[in-house]
């Protein structure tokens, strides 16, 4: 396989990639899935290479599962947390950007509350930068290990899962703020699913049709024949003011309960990026029901397709043939 598999230097959007870009990656997770299911995890793919985890917003799955994945492919792997980095001493973005650059990292990982922080910083250094997220831009990783569930969900199923033509899928939530919902709009159309949005319409964002999904703000309607539903949080963290009368209005009008589960397709699959807020956007006997819920499937995937991730974007460094002279975009 050439360098057009995949020619991107940085993984800083799903909107950046084409639809044979994304399979390549979930295709090349595969083999992740598999060495992270036996008892040794662990290859020497990435040895001698230092890969840096710079976040600017907390984490749990993304950090860890970016470590993890860093970590079992043999390479030296670093946290930086801005907490209790320089930043907080005043440093800039750019000028924590060329400090990580001058340590010669191979590959840089970053989380940051601003939407574009990533793509400015991969425009600063000499190595590739994965987006961790960054604001309500996007969250590549996390759309894609999305993909790679719903792929061994459907397929666990004996269902077609290389491609999502004809499946609707619900999302959710916090639409306005959530970069998820941005992340998951382009990779599942580009996959060829249909998306539903659903949010109160202080939390829908204009224009969202131009992306390719249908808006909803009746969450039943939007569940109607549904075959996933995606329930997204309420990003408090990145709301100014109030968009929602209460947490106990929201619940009762977009919280998923069993019952409203029910109106969804037979055996709809249920899906959660985390962390969740039991009894507000989903109830725990939906976020744990079994055969249905795939909320730890994610978190699973979320290892071998970020393995993947930085398997391909460092073959251009480890010189692998076929990489070493790629164009990239
Ligand atoms: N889904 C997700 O990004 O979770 P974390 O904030 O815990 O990384």
């Amino acid at each position: 396989m050439g360098a057009r598999a995949f020619a991107h230097r940085d993984l800083i959007a799903i909107g950046a990639l084409e639809r044979h870009e994304i399979l390549y990656l979930l295709d090349e997770a595969e083999q992740w899935v598999a060495l992270n299911r036996q008892a040794k995890k662990h290859v020497d793919l990435l040895s001698g290479l230092t890969i840096i985890n710079a976040f600017f917003e907390n984490s749990t799955r993304t950090l860890l599962s970016f470590e993890i994945a860093g970590k079992r492919l043999g390479a030296d792997v670093v946290n930086m947390h801005a907490a209790t980095s320089s930043v907080k001493k005043g440093e800039t973005l750019i000028d924590t950007a060329v400090t990580l650059n001058a340590m010669r990292a191979d590959a840089i990982v970053i989380r940051h509350a601003s939407s574009g922080a990533v793509g400015l910083i991969a425009s600063k250094v000499d190595c590739p930068v994965l987006n961790a997220g960054d604001g309500s831009h996007e969250h590549p990783t996390q759309a894609l290990l999305d993909a790679l569930a719903l792929r061994y969900k459907l397929r666990e199923r004996g269902m077609a899962a290389d491609d999502f033509t004809g499946l609707v899928v619900t999302i959710c939530g916090d639409i306005l703020h959530s970069r998820v919902a941005r992340s998951n709009i382009l990779s599942l159309t580009a996959l060829g699913a249909s998306v539903r949005v659903c949010a109160p319409p202080a939390l829908m964002p204009a224009g969202i049709e131009a992306l390719g999904a249908q808006p909803f703000t009746d969450f039943d309607a939007a569940l109607a024949g549904a075959d996933v539903v995606m329930m997204l949080r309420l990003q408090n963290e990145r709301m100014d003011g109030q968009f929602i009368p209460s947490p106990r209005e929201y619940r009762h009008l977009y919280g998923l309960t069993a019952e409203r589960l029910a109106l969804a397709g037979e055996d709809a699959i249920v899906m959660h990026p985390g962390p969740m807020n039991r009894g507000v956007e989903i109830d725990s006997n939906v976020a744990d029901l079994a055969g249905r819920s795939i909320i730890t499937a994610q978190v699973e995937m979320g290892v071998a397709l970020r393995m993947a991730c930085l398997d391909v974007l460092t073959r251009r460094t480890r010189g692998v043939p076929g990489w070493a002279d790629g164009e990239w975009v």
